[in-house]
């Protein structure tokens, strides 16, 4: 939510910042603007709008070519104001000497506001950002703190959460950054700086990383810096990691958009994500090994997340009640945050998150920590916020995702939650040596270099194969305005997936529903108009859903079925039908979600959406 991105050093600044403002585009693209210090001047560009019409007008000034060393950039997805170029960041105070981006939200603007306005402080924008700029200006006026303190100050009397960095022209040879809940990197190369909300703007130019945690402050003078705290004037220790992700994550290659890309890309996902991960008897989680013992005898096991990766912590339930008998609750972050649930250090409470910056799932997560359950994440992002708040975890191993609607994360985190209900069953000793083999051996697959691969490689490739003939089919349904999907056991959740996947990127609506429940209310919806998406596997619930399949085709709704059985009778009932490989049940729930990832995606590319950047959304919401 935002994309910040700063640099100070000897070289330009703007192209390294509209390079990683595009980078961060996929954060929010609302407006965007850039500040630089110049004859110790601020001076700002803004603009309402994509990062492009940002370039545009920093191209048209010649000014920009001299724009030195020291510059901080924004990409705005608008929480309070307008996305218009009043509001865009930078924000300056009422001297103009001190700029300011910020991520995050002020929730305590009202009264600092009244209180500056009492001041005879005037305001230019309707942003809460603004008010946190112009109380730092009121702090370092006329001498009153000197800028560090000036920043900490203002922090200190600000709720809510903010990832900022700040520049003062009588400093210019001064950058401050901090962060109390928004994510902040610190990128380190000789005598450069680099600051970005993630890694993606300075990848390109250093690996060398350091993330601030909360409540911290970098203070980059000269040519050195300082990590210290925002509550009082003390220098913090820092550990300064290298990290290894591929600049390709950060490159559409041949594809048109980073969506498709990372659809695609699941071929590798899913086992990269298992890799190392099993022998051909065992599962090894060494990410969760410090805290098994308490894992292993939990009475209750909470899921939670946001979005998708609660659609993933839906079958995680399924999976782990299955195979482990432990009872599952999977409650949405921002419900579970404030709900009253019963929790102790006997319970299990698994944070499933893409970005690992998700506020609602992070406020989960701490009040997990506080009742002193046994916080789990599942996460993909090595040094987020969820991996470094929960006791232990498990990271999905995608690389980058970039899309905004998230498809690689998805299967990697199915992928994981398979393999941790198969280790508490087996420790458990719910399950036989014999069955656990058969999980981690299913054959007829490829096998990977652990000799894993239920997820059959073959089979996605085989999938992604046919992506013509589910774009034909896209063709025919772009201009439905209605969708349901309907899908039962482990395939509810992926009819939920698929239906969230359509209306995200194709701003159409659609509801996913367990099959069965579809007559209890939803199928007064249907008529000849409206497609049905039927997810079914050759399984235990087949003959049901081909009853549901005919109380649907009997109302003349259109019927468009996923599966894996090429049984006549599906044919008969299908207005079109999308074969996916033969494989098991597991494996089936990864392929129907590719084959539902592709039909939305062909779907919004027919109607010129803009897949990857759809409206109103932003990749990671850091706020409540
Ligand atoms: C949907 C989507 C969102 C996220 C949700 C949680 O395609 O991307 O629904 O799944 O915002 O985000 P993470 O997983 O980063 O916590």
């Amino acid at each position: 939510m935002c994309g910040i991105v700063a640099y100070k050093g000897k070289k330009v600044c703007f192209p390294i910042l509209l390079n990683g403002l595009k980078k961060l585009e996929y954060r929010g693209y609302d407006s965007a603007g850039v500040a630089c210090l110049m004859n110790n001047k601020i001076h700002i560009t803004k603009r309402a709008g994509k990062v492009k019409e940002l370039e545009n007008a920093i191209n048209n000034k010649q000014s920009s070519k001299n724009c030195g060393g020291l510059g901080i950039a924004h990409t705005r997805w608008a929480t309070h104001g307008e996305p218009n170029q009043k509001n865009a960041h930078p924000h300056v105070d009422a001297s103009k000497k001190i700029t300011l981006v910020h991520n995050g939200i002020i929730e305590n603007y009202d009264p600092i506001k009244k209180f500056l306005k009492s001041k005879k402080i005037k305001f230019k924008s309707d942003t809460d950002t603004e008010v946190l700029v112009q109380l730092i200006g009121y702090f370092y006026k006329d001498g009153k703190l000197d800028f560090e303190k000036s920043v900490r100050a203002a922090l200190q009397r600000v709720d809510g959460a903010y990832a900022i960095v700040v520049l003062n022209a009588d400093f210019p040879d001064m950058m401050i950054a901090a962060r109390k809940g928004s994510p902040l990197v610190l990128g380190l190369k000789d005598n450069e700086f680099f600051i970005g909300s993630d890694v993606s703007p300075i990848i390109k130019h250093t690996q060398q990383i350091t993330y601030l945690n909360d409540s911290e402050m970098a203070v980059i003078n000269g040519d050195g810096y300082e990590i210290k705290s925002v509550d009082k004037d003390v220098s913090l220790p820092k550990k300064v990691e290298k990290i290894d992700y591929k600049i390709d994550d950060f490159d559409k290659g041949k594809f048109q958009y980073f969506m498709h890309k990372e659809i695609h890309e699941q071929v590798d996902t899913i086992l990269n994500t298992l890799k190392g991960r099993s022998t051909k008897s065992s599962v090894l989680l060494h990410g969760l090994s410090e805290y098994w013992e308490e894992i292993n005898v939990a009475e209750k096991i909470y899921i939670t997340a946001c979005g998708t990766s609660w659609h993933a912590g839906l079958i995680g339930k399924n999976l782990i009640e299955r195979f482990a008998e432990v009872p599952v609750h999977v409650e949405y972050a921002s419900e579970f945050r404030y709900n009253h649930s019963i929790m102790d250090n006997k319970t299990v409470v698994i944070a499933i998150s893409q970005s690992g910056e998700t506020a609602d799932t992070l406020a989960a997560i701490a009040k997990a920590n506080d009742f002193g359950a046994i916080t789990i994440g599942i996460c993909n992002v090595p040094g987020s916020s969820v991996s470094r708040e929960t006791k232990c975890g498990i990271h999905t191993r995608c690389g980058h995702e970039i899309g905004v609607a998230s498809t690689k994360a998805f299967t990697a985190q199915i992928s994981v939650l398979y393999l941790l209900a198969l280790k508490l069953a087996d420790s458990k000793k719910k399950i036989t040596s014999h069955v656990l083999k058969k999980h981690l051996n299913m054959s007829g697959y490829e096998k990977s270099a652990v000799g894993l691969n239920p997820y059959g490689t073959k089979a996605i490739k085989s999938l992604l194969r046919k992506e013509k003939s589910i774009n034909k089919m896209a063709q025919k349904y772009k201009n439905a305005s209605d969708f349901l999907y309907l899908g039962r056991g482990l395939n509810f959740p992926i009819a939920l997936e698929g239906a969230l996947k359509l209306k995200e990127i194709s701003y159409i609506h659609a509801e996913g529903y367990p099959a069965a429940e579809m007559k209890h209310g939803p199928i007064a919806l249907v008529d000849k108009n409206m497609p049905n998406v039927f997810i079914v596997p050759k399984d235990k619930t087949y003959d049901k859903i081909i009853s549901n399949i005919e109380e649907i085709k009997s109302r003349k709704g259109k019927i468009i079925i996923i599966t894996d059985s090429k049984d006549k009778i599906l044919r008969d009932l299908a207005d079109d039908l999308i074969l996916i490989p033969k494989t098991n049940q597991y494996l089936f729930v990864i392929l129907a979600t590719i084959a539902l990832q592709l039909f939305s995606y062909f779907i919004a590319v027919a109607k010129g959406c803009d897949v990857d950047q759809p409206r109103n959304l932003a990749k990671s919401v850091t706020v409540e």
